[in-house]
């Protein structure tokens, strides 16, 4: 099984207590990932940006365990602040991947972790909220394993990272990355997220501007919306979609045609909204201003040829995808006509990083 060779062999090295630190970037998806197999697995591939701004930085300490009474011991700190109900989901993504980090059983851990976004933005921190712990873990790892190679870090803190979120994984290395099988990418696998390499250097300058429309907490959280794709009418549908996006958008990405761009990654966002508002039951997440936004983004386009274009993840706030080249007009829009849409007249700007 490919998943065994991330159950490592005996240890080398003893280690005693350490200090470990990352700091892991948000991602966007383009081609959207949304209904999972058992072991949380993608029912379709999906390729996303990694970000730069927007990011969670964690710390673990580590020391030799003083209480056996349950099965890890941990200590968790939001902002410095000890934080006892996030414990419970550490404790559940702990117990996945036990037996892949067979350390975990042993140790007394200190996690200490902070956002550089507020946490009622709107914005999901559970892709760099893994992707940070997953990434302490192996750099935990890889003192017990100082000889384990660069690829296998990487690709175990994605597989590792998957476990706890699955945008996570791609949020480990890359600034474009997939997740998910496809034939048009050779080495892409369910298993974790691998960079796209052959991307036009555009891409690399793209700005994501995220106007949070609404703060507040979704009504319907991602997990639940990836359950309601079991059964959905059109499930089938959406994931041949998802797969012809898939190859659609490796060609572009490599010509650098940013008109197609623009086209599909709209759909893509549009088809995740419609798969909400088509399951039972069914919901929205879009706000009256999430609308009037994009119409405003796409009446910008038409009249100034700009190729600005929207995504949208699973909530109600619009990245604004825009190649830096275009910034001051963009920014300018933004001011003049975007920003009465967002709550507080808050948007943050980001952009692609690796
Ligand atoms: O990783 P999750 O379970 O939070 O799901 C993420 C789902 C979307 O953000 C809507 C799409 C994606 O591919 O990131």
């Amino acid at each position: 099984m490919l998943v065994d060779r991330f159950i490592p062999k005996p240890y080398t090295q003893k280690v005693d207590v350490a200090q470990v630190r990352h700091r892991a970037p948000s991602n966007i998806a383009l081609v959207k990932y949304w209904g999972k197999k058992e072991g949380q697995l993608p029912m379709n591939p999906s390729i996303s940006f990694t970000l730069t701004h927007s990011y969670t930085e964690t710390v673990i300490e580590i020391a030799p365990r003083t209480d056996f009474t349950t099965s890890f011991q941990i200590d968790f700190y939001f902002d410095e602040t000890p934080k006892d109900n996030f414990l419970p989901k550490i404790e559940t993504f702990f117990t996945r991947i036990r037996n892949y980090l067979p350390f975990l059983r042993d140790y007394y851990f200190i996690v200490r972790t902070h956002n550089s976004f507020p946490h009622s933005s709107g914005i999901a921190s559970s892709a760099s909220g893994m992707a940070a712990l997953a990434m302490c873990l192996m750099k935990i790892e890889r003192l017990f394993s100082p000889e384990m190679s660069e690829l296998y870090f990487y690709e175990k803190a994605s597989f590792l990272a998957r476990l706890g979120s699955g945008s996570a994984c791609r949020s480990i290395t890359g600034s474009v990355v997939i997740w998910g099988e496809h034939p048009a990418v050779a080495d892409s696998s369910d298993f974790y997220g691998v960079p796209i390499g052959d991307v036009h250097e555009v891409f690399d300058t793209y700005q994501d501007a995220i106007l949070l429309i609404d703060k507040g907490q979704k009504p319907v959280s991602s997990s639940m919306g990836h359950r309601l794709m079991q059964g959905h009418p059109y499930a089938e549908a959406r994931f041949v979609q998802a797969r012809q996006h898939i190859a659609q958008l490796k060609d572009i990405l490599r010509e650098g045609d940013l008109l197609a761009f623009t086209s599909l990654v709209e759909s893509e966002a549009l088809s995740l909204h419609a798969m909400m508002m088509t399951s039972d039951p069914y919901y929205l997440l879009m706000r009256p201003n999430t609308l009037a936004a994009i119409e405003q983004i796409w009446y910008y386009r038409m009249s100034t040829q700009v190729p600005v274009c929207f995504t949208l993840d699973a909530g109600a706030n619009i990245h604004l995808l825009y190649p830096h080249s275009y910034h001051k007009e963009v920014e300018n829009f933004i001011e003049q006509t975007l920003r009465k849409y967002c709550q507080d007249g808050e948007v943050i700007h980001d952009q692609v990083g690796s």
